[in-house]
């Protein structure tokens, strides 16, 4: 595990938007594991800029990645819906790109029934048969959650439907016009399909509200369901 500690967030959304540029750039037909949130805006803002030259002609061709979104709401899921994930994907990286829209991945699109513990088969087989994730982002939430898996989930946890803590509903649903239009669900990758299909691993963390979590995740000395 490489830890870097930037003084500005500048410096540290600079180095993780290069290490996506350069894994595309090494390998066009790339696998992507994407986080959303605060922390990966000014990332995919800093990717865009650097693959588009001055001329706005793209330098970089993304037509041949696949992706998988590490999580979803439940129940805000359509593409119109400014809250959900693919929304925002799409609003802050996919739009701006030569992505093939139907090499993009969800976690959310296979049942109406939504019951927590439901695991979601196809889109772990999906990054199985793919041959796992060349480089996979994830950011933490100030709970030390990881994707949705919050505090509690276990090390052999797999894309399932979780209900969301009290905490990261307090927090997320600040996005929301009304916050009690929040759901309470989400679907995540679980831990184990991060720890396994992920062959580079690179987490972000910005500003000091991170750092109780961040400091816990670094120091434990073996898996820490908290
Ligand atoms: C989002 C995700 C979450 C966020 C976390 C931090 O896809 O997986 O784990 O990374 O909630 O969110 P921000 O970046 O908004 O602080």
């Amino acid at each position: 595990m490489n830890i870097k500690y930037f003084e500005k967030k500048e410096a540290a959304v600079d180095y993780a938007a290069q290490i996506m540029y350069d894994q595309i750039k090494s390998n066009p037909k790339s696998v992507l594991g994407l986080a959303t949130g605060n922390t990966f805006e000014p990332v995919y803002y800093d990717f865009v800029g650097k693959i588009q030259g001055t001329d706005g002609r793209l330098n970089l061709n993304l037509s041949a990645i696949t992706t998988y979104n590490l999580d979803e709401y439940v129940n805000v899921a359509d593409k119109d819906q400014e809250q959900s994930y693919y929304h925002y994907m799409n609003f802050h990286l996919f739009r701006y790109t030569d992505i093939d829209l139907k090499k993009t991945n969800f976690p959310n699109h296979y049942s109406e029934d939504f019951r927590t513990e439901l695991t979601f088969p196809e889109f772990e087989n999906s990054i199985r048969k793919i041959g796992g994730i060349d480089l996979q982002f994830l950011g933490v939430g100030t709970n030390g959650h990881i994707g949705f898996n919050e505090p509690g989930s276990s090390i052999n946890s797999v894309t399932r439907c979780v209900m969301l803590s009290q905490a990261t509903i307090n927090v997320n649903s600040r996005k929301f016009a009304n916050p009690a239009d929040m759901p309470r669900k989400a679907v995540t990758m679980g831990i184990k399909t991060i720890l396994e299909s992920g062959k580079k691993i690179v987490l972000v963390a910005l500003g000091r509200e991170k750092e109780a979590a961040l400091r816990q995740l670094v120091n434990a000395k073996a898996y820490d369901p908290n």
